[in-house]
């Protein structure tokens, strides 16, 4: 093709192109009825289309799955180490002790999933002919897998036989429709009820947590009692620091797992994204089988999971890789919940968003909607004002900014990663004057209810 032939056919081709936009944008497209527009806007899904369709439906479900009910084999763990399930069942059903009847397994926070208790029970409940003091309904419950986060493995004979924990334990809660403690799931808000550290201190057998981290059994129990509701220490068994220089406890508050969509650093220190931190949590906190491989978990920084070789964890019966990528997927799709009606004052917080983004400068690091930097979301310790405890027990040494979103949800134990702020007013108070921002009193109230608006 000549040069000249070859120009020609490019104008050609442009004059084409523009005049079918032209039409296509024109006022005979514009005039269409409704009706005709929803008649004709979604096209058929192509085949690919619906493979893809198909398979988001598949992560979706099986993700759920997972979170819920997914133990990952870690009952070699909680039941087959530290003999939990010999504690709940109690001496008279074949364990030790009194056992744990569902009101104590409520007053620790654990939730009863009211979804997965038959009409009949429900009615049982309702007239009082329960017996909620009597271990052997926590057995029932755990038979229909109604305890939100643990799973009963039973024999053939009913006795209860090994016990597991799953992500829903410490990531989930219940909405009390049926009363304190039972109702309906709640994926990804943290159970800021949950004492998990008076959970495991029920083993009749701490031993293996205590030659994990290389100290006797009653510090083991000092240090779980330490922890109180709503905490958790991910990174105590990898360098055994249970006690912050000042005297108190290193546990984190249970932070919500919903609303991560989009957001870059997980965990408060930034430690890995979510799928990388899922992993970890699977295989070095909650004892499942599976593999993960960490260089930086260095004998230097972290001695015990040196010592357990959490740097290369490698299970011939790997129960958790092949499930990373549905659990990150539904862990995507669960939304930050949204503030209810009367829950905050709206004119204020209307006020308090401009705020945010104006003289307080909260969004330099807390970018809406997101609500913590797209990209790199680190920081040191001077820059949020605080010590470097927690950022110095993480390989990143600094702080994430936290997603801001559904934060009404989480009010219970707490700001900042431990708790430190009683309050939405002690946040707003300890930015005012690290940053030297001169808000007024009416100015941080306005604050505080856009902050609970999120
Ligand atoms: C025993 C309680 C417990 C269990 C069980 C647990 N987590 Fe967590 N999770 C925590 C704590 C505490 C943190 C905060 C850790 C930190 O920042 O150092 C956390 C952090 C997270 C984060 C980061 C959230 C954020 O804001 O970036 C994700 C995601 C997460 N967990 C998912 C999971 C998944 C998935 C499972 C199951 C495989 C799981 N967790 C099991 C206690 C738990
Ligand atoms: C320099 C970056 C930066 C700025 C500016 C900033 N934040 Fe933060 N914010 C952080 C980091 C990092 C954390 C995590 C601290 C921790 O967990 O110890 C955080 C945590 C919070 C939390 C606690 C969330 C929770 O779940 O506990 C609230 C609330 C908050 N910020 C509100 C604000 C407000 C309001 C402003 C403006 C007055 C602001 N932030 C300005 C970085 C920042």
């Amino acid at each position: 093709m000549s040069h000249v032939k070859k120009l020609a056919t490019i104008a050609l081709a442009c004059f084409l192109v523009l005049g079918l936009a032209a039409w296509v944008s024109g006022p005979k497209a514009k005039k269409r009825s409704a009706e005709e527009v929803s008649s004709t806007a979604a096209p058929a899904a192509s085949a690919n289309d619906q493979l893809t369709n198909a398979n988001m439906q598949a992560m979706l479900d099986q993700g759920r799955h997972t979170f819920r009910y997914d133990t990952f084999g870690d009952e070699a763990f909680w039941g087959g180490a530290l003999h939990l399930q010999q504690a709940i069942a109690g001496e008279k059903l074949g364990g030790v002790g009194p056992g744990v009847s569902p009101k104590i397994a409520l007053s620790v926070g654990l939730k009863i999933d009211a979804d997965a208790l038959p009409p009949s029970l429900v009615e049982q409940i309702k007239a009082g002919k329960v017996n909620l003091d009597d271990p052997a309904t926590t057995l029932a419950l755990l038979k229909l897998n109604s305890v939100v986060g643990v799973t009963g493995f039973f024999d053939e004979q009913g006795k209860l036989q090994s016990m597991g924990i799953q992500c829903a334990f410490c990531h989930s809660t219940v909405d009390n429709s049926f009363s304190p403690g039972i109702g309906h799931r709640l994926d990804g808000w943290a159970n800021r009820d949950l004492n998990v550290g008076a959970i495991v201190s029920l083993s009749p057998n701490l031993q293996p947590v205590a030659d994990l981290l290389g100290v006797d059994v009653p510090t083991v129990k000092k240090v779980l009692a330490s922890w109180g509701p709503g905490k958790y220490d991910a990174e105590l068994d990898q360098d055994g620091k249970a006690f912050r220089p000042d005297g108190k406890s290193a546990a984190t508050l249970l932070p919500a797992a919903f609303g991560l969509a989009g957001v870059n650093n997980g965990t408060y220190t930034g430690w890995g994204s979510m799928t990388y931190w899922n992993a970890y949590v699977a295989n070095t906190q909650m004892h499942g089988k599976g593999a993960f491989s960490e260089p930086l978990v260095t004998e230097k920084q972290f001695p015990v999971g040196a010592k357990a070789h959490y740097n290369q964890v490698r299970n011939a019966d790997d129960q958790i890789t092949s499930k990373l990528g549905a659990l990150q997927f539904y862990q995507l799709a669960i939304p930050a919940p949204k503030a209810p009606d009367g829950s905050f004052d709206k004119a204020q917080a209307e006020r308090g968003k401009v705020l945010f983004s104006g003289k307080a400068n909260c969004a330099s690091c807390h970018v809406p909607p997101l609500y913590t930097e797209p990209g790199s979301s680190l920081h040191t310790p001077e820059e949020i004002g605080i010590d470097d405890f927690q950022s110095s027990r993480s390989p990143t040494k600094k702080y994430r900014t936290t997603p801001l979103r559904g934060l009404w949800s989480h009010q219970k134990g707490g700001f900042y990663h431990d708790g430190r702020f009683q309050s939405l007013d002690e946040v707003i108070m300890h930015y005012d004057q690290h940053s030297k921002l001169g808000l007024t009193t009416q100015e941080k109230k306005e604050l505080a209810e856009f902050l609970k608006s999120l």
